[in-house]
């Protein structure tokens, strides 16, 4: 656990804006998902889009586990940070051709999510091991947008497809080593983790799927972002996973390895953004506590109207007021925090914005041409890696292709 003490001494070394990342809370966290699901071949491969900083995949790579790539880009940085192809599931949406090319060429396994590219891969890549990525009928995530099953949905082969799939996949001689599903990010009932599983394996037969090595039951795991929110009970959870998948290997007749892809349950909450404030004014009876950072840096309260907790670390015993917490972008919605009650905030406050792992510093863009924030790896407790932020003539010499 970094301190608040320890936060504020880095973000004096350091600068703001700056990402702080405790390597050890999220080792901790993968540590746990072995403890709860206590399946012999469990299999963590870690969702790369929730957070790509390389300091924090070597040291994933290390404990031990692999990656969930989407993009070629992804599958190259995970290949470049020594994680071996066998390690790496591809599953891109809507990949072109060319993409589906370069990923076949690493080794990489490649997940295929419909049928039109099904039947290019038995067309052009007889022979090959791929994985089939199912809709598992499921809605469920902490927001629409992060909802990947069900009807409204781009993504997967539909259950009711299986024997056209498996039709497809046997004219090119192709080898279903794995199924796949995702149900959704953010998912708010443990029912859905299980029902997701049942549907998927319903379609899992030896007589239709008979190479099978791997189910991949997608990542999706909650973690608390309000102040108040209980903790799904995982440890309940992982031993009715563990006993539906063993249930479901013995009517194989093979124990198969059973596959998550964690984004946000390994790194939402081992992320902190500090902030400094810099203008306090009052718009009526707002109260705006205006911030070195903004929007582009933290999207996820704009985009999902996501709940961060937010923290004055500099004046935690303030008298408690409302604020709009707000960036530095000129845009009306650059806001962290509407109508937030916190400590008393008084100009170059340092502000931390927690659970800022996951899909945050990803998600980021130089929009009104700000360069994203330096990030800083803690791990063992000490500080293991610091990435500055460009500075502005970087930023544009980047633009200029200087
Ligand atoms: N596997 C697949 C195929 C996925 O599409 C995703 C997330 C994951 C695993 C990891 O899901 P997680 O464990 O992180 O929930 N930007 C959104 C989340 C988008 C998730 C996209 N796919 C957010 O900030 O809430």
């Amino acid at each position: 656990m970094i301190s608040n003490t320890r936060y504020i001494e880095l973000a004096r070394t350091y600068g703001t804006p700056l990402f702080v990342y405790d390597a050890d809370l999220m080792l901790e966290r993968y540590n746990d998902l072995f403890r709860f699901i206590p399946h012999e071949k469990l299999n963590i491969h870690y969702a790369l889009k929730a957070n790509y900083n390389p300091a924090l995949l070597t040291i994933l790579r290390d404990a031990g586990a692999g990656i969930d790539a989407v993009s070629p880009g992804e599958v190259v940085l995970a290949l470049e940070l020594g994680f071996a192809p066998e390690k790496i599931i591809y599953t891109a949406n809507n990949m072109t051709d060319a993409e589906f090319d370069r990923v076949m060429k690493t080794g990489v396994t490649v997940n295929i999510g419909s049928l039109s590219r099904l039947k290019k891969c038995a067309a052009n890549y007889p022979g090959a091991r791929i994985c089939l990525r199912f809709n598992p009928d499921v809605c469920d995530g902490d927001n629409v947008m992060t909802m990947t099953g069900g009807d409204l949905t781009k993504f997967g082969i539909l259950l009711t497809d299986a024997d056209e799939a498996k039709k497809i996949a046997d004219s090119g001689n192709l080898h279903i080593v794995g199924l796949h599903e995702h149900t959704g990010s953010g998912l708010q009932h443990a029912e859905s983790v299980l029902k997701s599983m049942d549907n998927l394996m319903a379609i899992a037969t030896k007589e239709r799927f008979s190479e099978l090595e791997f189910l991949d039951f997608g990542g999706g795991f909650k973690v608390p972002y309000k102040e108040d929110e209980p903790r799904i009970d995982y440890v309940a959870m992982g031993k009715q996973i563990t006993e539906k998948f063993d249930g479901f290997c013995k009517n194989y007749g093979k124990e198969l390895l059973m596959r998550f892809e964690p984004g946000k349950f390994l790194s939402a909450e081992c992320g902190t953004l500090i902030m400094e404030v810099n203008t306090i004014k009052h718009n009526r009876s707002r109260v705006i506590a205006g911030c070195n950072s903004g929007f582009p840096q933290l999207i996820r309260p704009v985009l999902y109207c996501a709940y961060h907790r937010i923290e004055n670390l500099t004046n935690p015993d303030g008298e408690e007021k409302l604020y709009d917490v707000c960036g530095n972008i000129c845009e009306t919605g650059d806001r962290f925090a509407e109508q937030r009650s916190l400590p008393e905030i008084r100009e170059y406050d340092l502000l931390a914005v927690k659970n800022a792992g996951a899909y945050c510093y990803s998600m980021g863009s130089v929009y009104n041409l700000r360069p994203m924030p330096a990030e800083v790896v803690v791990h063992n407790g000490n500080v293991a890696d610091f990435r500055p932020a460009l500075t502005d003539q970087e930023l544009v010499a980047q633009i200029l292709r200087k």
